[in-house]
């Protein structure tokens, strides 16, 4: 079993998603699929297909204007809540810190959080991609975590920009989480590969070590490119 997560970022419409939950219901498959919306489409119900949030507020409640809390995605009957990802990093400056409260805060609402860590192209350059990782993992994630989360590698100069490394360097990358993952006492955690992942590299991608499924910007967008995807793997 894989865990299939699609990323429509800020694209998309309500219609559009109930048309695609429809044609994700017909596919036959045996993974996780989850859908993260935008917070106006989310309260789409489905038995098959789970739905998340993209971002969640640090704080609980309050005067936060524009922000969304954690048990307000909840409320929605959505199950997980992506953060820390990439677009998040750059435009709104987030750090592993910040990263980590929304993690909490998703935690104590009862949403698993996807937590995404991956190094910039620069980071890369400098040799520090494994650093970086590595201080992601140790960093995002919050010290008390009890319940499941999901942890996404995503390589950042990589995505939306066609490029993916090679197989060994997501080797390498999804190595070094899961040892991480299995030294801070969360072995077992799920880790996604997320960038440029499309029906003709999924299946390849997914069958290397320590890879558990895969987190889908672009190709998630479309029923036509989204299946592929999920049916590329048992
Ligand atoms: P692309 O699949 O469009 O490269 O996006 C990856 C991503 O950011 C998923 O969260």
């Amino acid at each position: 079993m894989k865990i299939i997560a699609g990323n429509w970022k800020m694209n998309g419409t309500r219609s559009g998603l109930e048309s695609m939950v429809r044609d994700l219901e017909t596919v036959d498959t045996e993974n996780q699929v989850i859908l993260c919306v935008p917070f106006t489409m989310l309260g789409v119900r489905s038995d098959k297909v789970a739905l998340g949030g993209q971002d969640v507020s640090e704080q609980a409640k309050g005067a936060f204007t524009g922000e969304v809390a954690a048990s307000m995605i909840a409320d929605t009957g959505a199950k997980y809540v992506i953060v820390g990802h990439s677009e998040c990093r750059q435009y709104h400056n987030e750090t592993n810190n910040t990263v980590r409260n929304k993690a909490s805060q998703a935690l104590a609402n009862g949403l698993i959080p996807i937590i995404c860590v991956g190094e910039t192209m620069e980071e890369k350059q400098a040799g520090k991609t494994m650093a970086v990782i590595e201080s992601g993992v140790r960093e995002s994630i919050p010290s008390d975590v009890s319940t499941d989360i999901i942890v996404a590698y995503e390589p950042r100069w990589a995505i939306g920009a066609g490029l993916t490394p090679t197989e060994s360097e997501i080797a390498e990358a999804h190595t070094l989480i899961a040892k991480t993952l299995a030294d801070m006492g969360l072995g077992g955690t799920p880790v996604l590969y997320g960038a440029s992942v499309k029906g003709s590299n999924a299946a390849e991608i997914m069958s290397i070590p320590n890879v558990d499924g895969v987190l889908v910007g672009g190709a998630s967008l479309k029923s036509d490119d989204f299946i592929p995807i999920i049916t590329s793997v048992k």
